[in-house]
Order: structure tokens, then C-alpha cells, then sequence
């Protein structure tokens, strides 16, 4: 039969609000930056043979030499109680200079080893914090990085996240000069009690004067916000979405607090859960945020981002062209990406590999000459097709398969999930196309859900997720 006229035929009138919606798919659910997700990858030891095999067949296969690059850099001096990253908080700045150092031989490993030139596209600095560093740390990297091609800004996008708090003239000023022209404030809230809660403390006036400094020097800058997070309130909330607004940045990503205190490390303890607001009054958090930036003239993006109407993001999003890696959206096509430093993940389209996530697991592996990936996961073709669905759908809401394969087996599975989607008018269905509607965006991660067969076949017994909503 065909499943998806067997859905049709199933379609009742949705009668649900807003609020019934919210609490039927609040559940447990991926960020989907990669499919399979990581919980399911299947290589739970890698060998870095297998995976550079991998890469290099890739990389034969294709005539597009760019790649991206991902660099973990994990310390911070100080721990937001919060934070779902992967660092090492400490105040030893110390460890800087042997750190760039284990960086720049993991890339040089991966040059020896790799035969097909490689031309970055897309380099991205990314935490813990970055500018922990030194200024003349981050540069040195940058131009080891570098070394065998120029750095030109049209033909690649530099970026880094930054702590306004540890993000000094001299590290706009260094960074800009080779080459950097995106850089990403962490800002979550402005409200004291919020900040107090999550051990962040930091004010307006010092974000408002070195994000002006990064606009004088010509810096595009994205302001990190979080919703959900503890004591926050409608009234708090719109302060702070108002206050960012004032200062106009081109991209705002606005995250969902993803509250995952199992997940070893994180620190998420601080604060009492019932301080957290949840499922609809935390949605009102998010709507009421997007009401404002929309009326402020931004243009909302996937899942959580919003960007000025001319930013490249706000043109991908418009021309379809919108990527997501493991660093979120990107106006980069980029299929190829190394993640370099501890923790980092690597992903050539067809596999990913993951690097030792401690910070002396992974300097003891390079100090060998070995990569230091430990575990990843190799795609079948069923992934691939089910990879290519789920992106298409977070990052154009929509998503097309042919008419012949839509009688494959993994299919109908896939349909059947769908069904309750469908009721609920949150998806469209055609023949060879599945569109979200605007009701449905905010369900974005369950349409995925559906997809995600990895999910159907297994139920985790303890949670992986964070909530959806
Ligand atoms: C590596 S941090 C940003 C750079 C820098 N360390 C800082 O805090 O300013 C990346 C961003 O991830 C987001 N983030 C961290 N933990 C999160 C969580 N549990 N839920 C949602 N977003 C989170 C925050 O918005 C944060 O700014
Ligand atoms: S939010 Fe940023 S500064 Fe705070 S602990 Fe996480 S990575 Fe470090």
C-alpha cells in the first residue's frame, strides 16, 4: 500500500492548542547537529587507520578540495554552572603554549597522512573559551593552520567564540588582523538573579563596549542567548532580548537550556529544578523572544537562530542553501570537516570520528604521533539517505524523497511515526515531499524523531536527551 495515502486517509481535524501540543511533544529528544546521533554511533572504539582510510576514499571520491576546521579549545577560568560544553576550568595559563602545540601536530598528522590537497573554507574556534588564550597564542595557531595556503576572508570564514568577560582590544585587534571576521559572544541573560544562579555574572555596559569594539574594527558578532535557564521570567527575559536588540547584532543564536545533569561533567547542579521553567511557560520564553527580534527586523533561521535580513545566513536560509555541522548553521557548504583538540568531532559525510576527551588522553595520543580519534561511526546507505532527511529538515523545514523509494522498507516505519504529526496539522505530506508547517517549526527535533530510525529500534533505557521544546 501506499503509505503515505494511508496517512492521508488517516487525517483528522487537529484539535489541540498550543499548550496540549507542547506538553504531548515535550520529550526527550536529539539537537540533531549529526545523524546517526552520538549516543548511537556503532565504532565505540575507532582506530585512527579506519578512520583516515575512510577519509582519504572520501576525499578520492570527490573534486571539491575544501574542508572545514573545528578547534577545540576546552579552558575556562571559571565554571557557568549551566554549561553543557566539553571544558577544563582552570586558571593555569600554563597549559596554553603545549595545547596550540598537540593542535598544530594533530594537523600536521593529518596533512602527512592525507593526499588530496586541502583547501579551508571555514575555520572555527570554538569551547570552552577561546579567548582564554593568549592573543599571540590564537595567532600562532591560526597561521600554523595556514601555512601552506594564504588566508584570504572572502574565500574562507574565520570565526570565534569569545567571553566578553576575557575578550580583550588586543585579541579583537590580533585576530581581525589574521584574518577573522565572525566572532561569538556568549551573553545567556542579562538578568542579575539569572546570572547569580548560573554563576555568570557579567554586565551590559561591559558586553555594550567591547561589542562595539568588535563593530569598529568590522567584525560581524553573534550574541549567544539561552532560554529555560533557572528564575528566568517573561518580564526578565524581554529585558534581555531588548537590550541585544539595542545593540544589533547581525546573528542571535537563541538556545533552549538543555538541562542533561547525568551527562558526567557538566556541572549542572547548582540550582533547584523546580527553578527551571518549564515546557509551556518556557515556550513563552522563546515566543515572546521571537515576536521581538521578528518585529525588530530579524529573520528567524532553523531551529534557534536569527539573522539580519542581509547576513549570508539570512540569504542561505532564503536561496536553500543553509548547512548544519556540529558547530550549528552555517552558510558554508562545507561536507568535510576535521575537528582538531580534545573532544572534537570529525566528519567526512560518510563517517565521523571523535577525538579522546580529556585534555590529557588527547595531548599523550599526539605526543605519539597518532591521532587521537577513539570512537565514531561508519554510515550504511539507509543512514545516508535518513542523514540527508533530517538535515533538509533543520536547516528548510521540508524534505523530498522519490516515488520509488518511498516503498523501501524503512519507509513505512518512518510514516507511521509521522501520522500523529500529521493529525496534529503540524507537516504537510504530497507525494514526494513532507513540509513543516509554520504551527509545526517549533516541533522541528520530533519531525526528526520520526525519521530517526536508530530511535525507533531502540529505546534508551536512561535519558541521552535533552527535551525537545
Ligand atoms: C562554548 S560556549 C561560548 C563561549 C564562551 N565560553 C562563553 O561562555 O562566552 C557556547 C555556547 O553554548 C551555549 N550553551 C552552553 N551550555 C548550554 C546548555 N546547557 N544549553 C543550551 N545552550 C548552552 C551558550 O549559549 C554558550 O554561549
Ligand atoms: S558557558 Fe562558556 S565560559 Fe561558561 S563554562 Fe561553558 S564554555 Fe566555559
Amino acid at each position: 500500500m501506499n503509505v503515505i495515502f494511508y496517512a492521508f486517509q488517516k487525517l483528522e481535524i487537529c484539535s489541540m492548542n498550543t499548550n496540549e501540543l507542547i506538553k504531548k511533544y515535550n520529550v526527550p529528544g536529539p539537537r540533531y547537529t549529526s545523524y546517526p546521533t552520538v549516543p548511537f554511533w556503532k565504532n565505540q572504539t575507532l582506530k585512527a587507520a579506519d578512520w583516515l582510510e575512510k577519509l582519504s576514499q572520501k576525499r578520492l571520491q570527490t573534486t571539491n578540495t575544501s574542508f572545514g576546521i573545528y578547534i577545540h579549545l576546552p579552558f575556562c577560568e571559571s565554571l557557568c554552572t549551566f554549561c553543557g560544553c566539553h571544558k577544563r576550568i582552570t586558571k593555569n595559563h600554563q597549559i596554553e603554549t603545549p595545547y596550540i602545540d598537540s593542535v598544530l601536530q594533530e594537523w600536521a598528522l593529518y596533512q602527512s597522512e592525507l593526499t588530496t590537497p586541502i583547501a579551508i573554507k571555514e575555520l572555527h574556534l570554538g569551547g570552552g573559551t577561546p579567548t582564554f588564550f593568549a592573543p599571540e597564542e590564537l595567532v600562532r595557531l591560526t597561521k600554523g593552520l595556514f601555512e601552506q595556503q594564504q588566508i584570504d576572508p572572502a574565500q574562507c570564514d574565520l570565526s570565534f567564540e569569545a567571553h566578553p568577560g576575557s575578550t580583550s582590544l588586543v585579541h579583537l585587534l590580533a585576530l581581525f588582523e589574521v584574518g577573522y571576521r565572525r566572532v561569538s559572544f556568549g551573553i545567556q541573560d542579562y538578568d542579575p538573579i539569572v546570572q547569580k544562579a548560573i554563576h555568570r555574572v557579567q554586565s551590559f555596559d561591559m558586553v555594550k563596549s567591547v561589542h562595539l569594539k568588535a563593530k569598529e574594527l568590522g567584525y560581524s558578532v553573534n550574541h549567544d542567548l539561552v532560554y529555560g535557564l533557572p528564575f528566568q521570567n517573561l518580564k526578565g527575559f524581554a529585558s534581555t532580548i531588548e537590550q541585544t536588540i539595542e545593540l544589533s547584532p547581525e546573528r542571535i543564536a537563541l538556545y533552549g537550556y538543555a538541562h542533561v545533569p547525568w551527562v558526567k561533567g557538566t556541572g549542572q547542579r547548582g540550582y533547584d529544578e523546580h527553578n527551571l521553567p518549564k515546557d509551556a511557560e518556557k515556550r513563552a520564553l522563546y515566543e515572546m523572544a521571537y515576536d521581538k527580534l521578528l518585529a525588530a527586523g530579524y529573520i528567524a533561521i532553523g531551529m534557534d537562530h536569527f539573522a539580519l535580513p542581509k547576513d549570508p545566513l539570512s540569504l542561505a536560509f532564503d536561496h536553500k542553501i543553509l548547512h548544519r555541522n556540529f558547530m550549528g548553521y552555517t552558510h558554508r557548504q562545507t561536507d568535510d570537516m576535521l575537528g582538531l583538540g580534545m573532544s572534537a568531532i570529525s566528519d567526512c559525510w560518510t563517517a565521523f570520528a571523535q577525538n579522546d576527551k580529556t585534555v590529557e588522553g588527547y595531548q599523550a595520543q599526539i605526543a605519539k604521533g597518532e591521532l587521537a580519534v577513539f570512537k565514531g561511526h561508519f554510515l550504511n546507505e539507509e543512514e545516508l539517505i535518513i542523514r540527508r532527511h533530517i538535515l533538509d529538515l533543520m536547516c528548510h523545514f521540508e524534505t523530498k524523497w522519490s516515488t520509488e523509494l518511498q516503498h523501501i522498507g524503512f519507509y513505512l516505519p518512518i510514516f507511521n511515526k509521522l501520522e500523529g504529526l500529521l493529525q496534529d496539522e503540524l507537516i504537510e505530506i504530497s507525494e514526494e515531499k513532507l513540509v513543516i508547517l509554520p504551527k509545526g517549526t517549533p516541533f522541528v527535533r520530533n519531525v526528526c524523531m520520526a525519521f530517526d530510525l536508530d530511535l525507533h529500534r531502540q529505546t534508551p533505557d536512561k535519558p541521552l536527551f535533552s527535551a525537545t521544546i
